[in-house]
């Protein structure tokens, strides 16, 4: 496992005017995290149309894209180029994307007491980037910190498939796979291998969900985890968390 040696959450130096920390923010950030065909989709929609149920104001994004710029930014990303991409260069226009949409979209919604529910985040990155295409971790997180104001969700739920299961359903899947799909075995396997590192190192922000089982079995303990972690932060608030 690759030492990190830096806590996560340092929010100084970043010259942003953002909210540093998670509970700075009267909304409820959640990510959905895991390797290719895992099942976020199905289950970010189930659990926002849950959420909406309760009375909640919910905002859904995917990474990368939901901005004019994002999705340009996508379209590179995704798309098989010409020349390999470099992984800092692949990096860098993740990261891109991402301060973006913080910028645009999550934060505004977050200021607002909304729950947003990102389609992938940061883990992404460190799991990609860092364990997939062999960049420095460390690194990685002083982007995140720098060009994102070190903001992490309140709760990460990773959706964890075996690399086999994962590859199984990529290759039933309708569509063409994508640039970042269309990887070699290994990549995918050192992906797996770094979330799981991830969710260890942070427990209580990330919550492991066994994803082989039947999506409705999956929906239900993502609700359990999220309305319990709702809970704890003040209750359903469709507005705005009361302070403590
Ligand atoms: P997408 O079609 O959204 O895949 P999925 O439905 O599996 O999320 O494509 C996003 C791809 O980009 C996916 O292969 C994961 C990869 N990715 C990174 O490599 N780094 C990142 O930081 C992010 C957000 C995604």
């Amino acid at each position: 496992m690759e030492s990190e040696g830096e806590t996560p959450r340092s929010s100084e130096g970043t010259g942003r005017i953002l909210p540093p920390r998670e509970s700075d923010w009267p909304g409820f950030f959640i990510s959905f995290e895991g390797v290719d065909g895992a099942g976020k989709s199905t289950q970010v929609a189930a659990l926002a149309g849950a959420l909406r149920s309760d009375g909640h104001e919910v905002l859904t994004v995917r990474e990368p894209g939901e901005t004019a710029v994002g999705e340009l930014i996508r379209s590179l990303l995704l798309r098989p180029v010409p020349a390999p991409l470099d992984p800092w260069a692949e990096a860098l226009l993740f990261v891109s994307a991402r301060a973006q949409l913080l910028a645009e979209t999550v934060l505004p919604a977050l200021m607002r007491g909304n729950v947003v529910i990102a389609d992938r985040y940061v883990d992404s990155t460190l799991a990609y980037q860092g364990g997939g295409r062999g960049l420095d971790r460390r690194s990685l997180r002083a982007l995140h910190r720098a060009a994102c104001g070190d903001v992490w969700p309140d709760l990460t739920l990773l959706l964890d498939l075996p690399p086999p299961a994962a590859e199984s359903r990529r290759r039933a899947g309708q569509l063409p796979l994508d640039r970042m799909e269309l990887s070699p075995e290994a990549f995918h396997a050192a992906v797996h291998r770094t979330f799981r590192e991830l969710a260890e190192a942070e427990p209580e922000r990330i919550v492991v969900v066994d994803a082989e089982r039947p999506a409705v079995v999956v929906s239900q303990r993502i609700w359990a985890v999220a309305a319990e972690r709702l809970a704890e932060v003040g209750g359903l608030a469709p507005t705005v968390r009361p302070s403590a």
